[in-house]
């Protein structure tokens, strides 16, 4: 019987995840997005060079898309599929990036260089792993004191029917023991007659997936010696961990309430609606926490500085490579609507796609 990391990588050999970005792109200014962390999460994170970040299970795309949109940092990139490996390389070496290393490794791996790293990312990956809660914990030992950790598991409520679709596929195929991914794919299409729709493999016949509550993450975090810091917004589930609540009463009730507290409600409440458990987290022997209210009261009362840079595109052709384009583009586009501060939280606007203002 093959172990849950050969298994991995045979899945994500066969489908490298996720498909290939249509575009790359790269800022002018260095600490264009650096920045937007460092607000994020209330204090300085990425310190004078030579400043470390680690992709781990960084798939087919995304040590590219962080080497690019970090340039300042050295990056490693480690999966366990070398053909995610292979095609992120392939898309690296076209972009000609100086600051990526990549390496067929497993997060678990004995053989990792043992430098800590100011910014870790692990998005999507340790919820497929043996022990999350053992991952989390090697990742918090790679993690500066000052550092943060990007982290990203299945949200429970939004992952039950395809879980429940994959042991369904199984039992029917009476592959439970013996896993070929191609042949479940092909019946897995068949049976919802997906051909043609937008779901990847990775949604309807992964080989092991888990997933978690809001207050679940949480736990497994401390234990592994982590705090919870905010959300990582994100545009691609554009949902608030501010639950807007209509009803005055029980807004103010919900609004009193400490961060961690709000957030497992609004896991609860907004059920399959709340957002990804995505979160930055850091070592807890490190720097002080900054909650909501306090960067809330940051974001109300500061000077704001619109964030402006330009992006040098990398745009694939029909042909599947790379080309880079000519002519630069403004970054970000200008918001559409009037930000009124006083009503409107950083995290809503992020999740609309204007996190563009540095507090001053
Ligand atoms: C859903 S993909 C996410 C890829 C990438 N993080 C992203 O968000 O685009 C999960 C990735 O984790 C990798 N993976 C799974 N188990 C791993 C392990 N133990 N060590 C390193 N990578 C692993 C898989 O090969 C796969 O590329």
């Amino acid at each position: 019987m093959k172990d849950l990391n050969e298994l991995n990588a045979e899945f994500y050999n066969t489908f490298p995840y996720p498909p290939p970005e249509s575009i790359h792109s790269t800022p002018d200014d260095p600490y264009f997005v650096a920045k937007f962390i460092e607000q994020d999460v209330g204090r300085k994170v990425f310190f004078d060079s030579p400043t470390r970040i680690w992709v781990a299970g960084c798939g087919t795309n995304q040590a590219l898309t962080i080497a690019l949109a970090f340039p300042f940092a050295q990056v490693l990139g480690t999966d366990v599929s070398e053909k995610s490996i292979e095609s992120c390389r392939r898309d690296a070496e076209v972009c000609r990036v100086k600051n990526l290393e990549l390496r067929v490794e497993d997060v678990m791996g004995p053989y990792l260089s043992k430098e800590p790293f100011d910014y870790i990312l692990c998005v999507g990956v340790i919820h497929h792993m043996d022990s999350p809660t053992a991952a989390l914990r090697r990742l918090q030992a790679r993690l500066k004191l000052s550092g943060v950790l990007e982290v990203m598991v299945y949200n429970q409520f939004h992952v039950a029917p395809y879980s429940a679709f994959q042991a369904g596929l199984r039992k029917l195929l009476q592959t439970e023991h013996s896993l070929d991914f191609e042949y479940e794919w092909d019946m897995a299409q068949r049976l919802l007659g997906l051909r043609g729709k937008n779901l990847l493999p990775d949604t309807v016949n992964h080989p092991h997936q888990s997933s978690f509550t809001f207050r679940h993450f949480k736990m497994m975090a401390e234990e592994a010696g982590l705090i919870v810091l905010q959300p990582r917004m994100n545009q691609q589930v554009p949902v608030s961990w501010d639950l807007q609540l209509s009803d005055g009463e029980l807004a103010a009730r919900l609004n009193a309430l400490p961060d961690y507290k709000r957030w497992e409600i609004a896991n609860l409440l907004a059920y399959d609606q709340s957002p990804l458990i995505w979160f930055y987290t850091q070592r807890s022997d490190g720097p002080p926490r900054i909650d909501t209210a306090e960067l809330f009261a940051r974001w109300v009362n500061a000077e704001l500085e619109p964030a402006k840079t330009q992006l040098t595109q990398f745009i694939r052709g029909k042909d599947g490579l790379l080309t880079k384009s000519p002519s630069k583009v403004d970054f970000p586009v200008k918001p559409t609507f009037k930000i009124e501060r006083t009503n409107v939280s950083r995290q809503f606007l992020s999740t609309q796609g204007f996190p563009f203002y540095y507090v001053r």
